[in-house]
């Protein structure tokens, strides 16, 4: 039995049939590039408001809690994380003015500011619809756990309808600008020991005493450089503290896409093979300098299988960055190579993040061997 919906869909192509039959030569090509052009842009409509949708559910599927009792804002004060009032807020950012604006995520617009003391600080605003929740979960998240690669948490700010979340300020803003920038570059021992960073981050996440951090959204632009190009893991809103080695089961799929375990986005099972899937995808793109997803038809879609392939057909040159102009350890970028295709493998197949740091360490060893053996050999 043929439906309404599939009678009229039958109906439509039928008209558009006799349409491209009754058109000339040249009418015909018109319509035809008109089409296609209607098709790109509805593709590409689509393709935005279901990345939207999909970072709007992460954090609207939360139940509202509207702010803190007293004693949880003893406890943060006694981490280091003190509740800002709203004009130091406003003083700190010049009323939130257009020139400190540094960034824009899902949650909300980032600002530079300069607190009272001195200090030199990044504040994400964010209006608190549906937001309050990420909010109060990243406050509690970072404000216990201390690490030299995870932003510090100095404070945060809420009332009735927005709220702010105060972070230090790493001076060179995150690792997306710098893979992706015109302007910018980074050597290779530069990307080593962010990776490194990143990684260490990381690890301590998910060997946390209090049981194991799940970061749940690591990104080029969640990993932030400071003055000295280290890196620090931000963005815990997504973060879920799980059982060591247990899997936690969500009800909806969180993260950024291209990023998230295909795994978990059919299972729904949380845990820290997770983040290192989300890892080895940053891992490729420190190597190669490219997005994710990739447009070029002649490649394919997604970097994870550009990697494989093109390590298959022995071709791993290919894969690296043209702004390190083959200025790299071939031994060492193979090595980090096979890690970062190890990390986006199957589950089981995964290294743990302490294996990962472990191969980090010793690619940024076999950089620095390699370079030694450089200076000796040109002076
Ligand atoms: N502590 C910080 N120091 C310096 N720059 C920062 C800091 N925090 C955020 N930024 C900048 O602000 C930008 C926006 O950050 P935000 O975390 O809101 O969104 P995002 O991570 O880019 O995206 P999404 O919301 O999809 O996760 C970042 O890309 C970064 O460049
Ligand atoms: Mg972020």
């Amino acid at each position: 039995m043929i439906g309404t919906f599939d009678a009229s869909f039958i109906l439509l192509f039928a008209c558009f049939f006799i349409l491209i039959l009754t058109l000339g030569q040249s009418g015909r090509l018109v319509f035809v590039v008109i089409s296609a052009i209607v098709i790109i842009i509805i593709v590409v409509a689509s393709w935005h408001f279901l990345k939207r949708r999909f970072k709007e559910k992460t954090v609207k599927a939360y139940p509202q809690k509207e702010s803190f009792s007293v004693s949880e804002e003893l406890i943060l004060e006694e981490q280091g994380c003190r509740k800002i009032p709203i004009e130091e807020i406003y003083a700190a950012t010049s009323n939130l003015h257009v020139h400190n604006f540094i960034g824009q995520g899902m949650s909300g617009k980032v600002y530079k500011g300069i607190l009272q003391n001195g200090w030199h600080v990044a504040i994400k605003h964010m209006i608190k619809d549906g937001q309050s929740e990420t909010f109060l979960r990243e406050v509690a998240s970072l404000s216990h756990v201390r690490h030299p690669n995870l932003v510090i948490l100095r404070g945060y700010c809420e009332d009735q309808l927005q709220c702010f979340l105060v972070y230090e300020m790493c001076m060179n803003g995150c690792l997306s600008e710098w893979l992706f920038g015109k302007q910018k570059m980074l050597s290779w021992v530069q990307r080593l020991k962010i990776a490194v960073g990143s990684a260490r981050g990381l690890l301590f996440l998910h060997t946390h005493e209090g049981g194991c951090i799940v970061h749940r959204d690591i990104k080029p632009t969640n990993i932030l450089l400071d003055a000295n190009f280290e890196a620090k893991l931000s963005d815990f809103g997504l973060s879920k503290l799980i059982d060591l080695g247990v899997s936690h089961v969500s009800s909806e799929v969180r993260g950024t896409f291209g990023y998230v375990d295909p795994e978990y986005r059919r299972n729904h099972h949380v845990n820290a093979a997770g983040d290192v899937y989300s890892f080895g995808m940053v891992l490729l793109q420190i190597l190669s300098g490219k997005r994710v997803i990739s447009l070029d038809v002649t490649m394919p879609a997604s970097l994870d299988k550009m990697a494989k392939n093109l390590t298959n057909e022995g071709n791993i040159a290919a894969f690296a960055d043209p702004k390190l102009n083959g200025d790299f350890s071939f031994e060492a970028f193979d090595l980090v190579l096979k890690l970062a295709i190890s990390c986006t493998a199957h589950k089981w197949q995964r290294p743990s993040m302490e294996q990962v740091v472990k191969k980090l360490e010793e690619a940024l060893r076999v950089s620095a061997r390699s370079s030694e053996v450089f200076h000796i050999s040109i002076s």
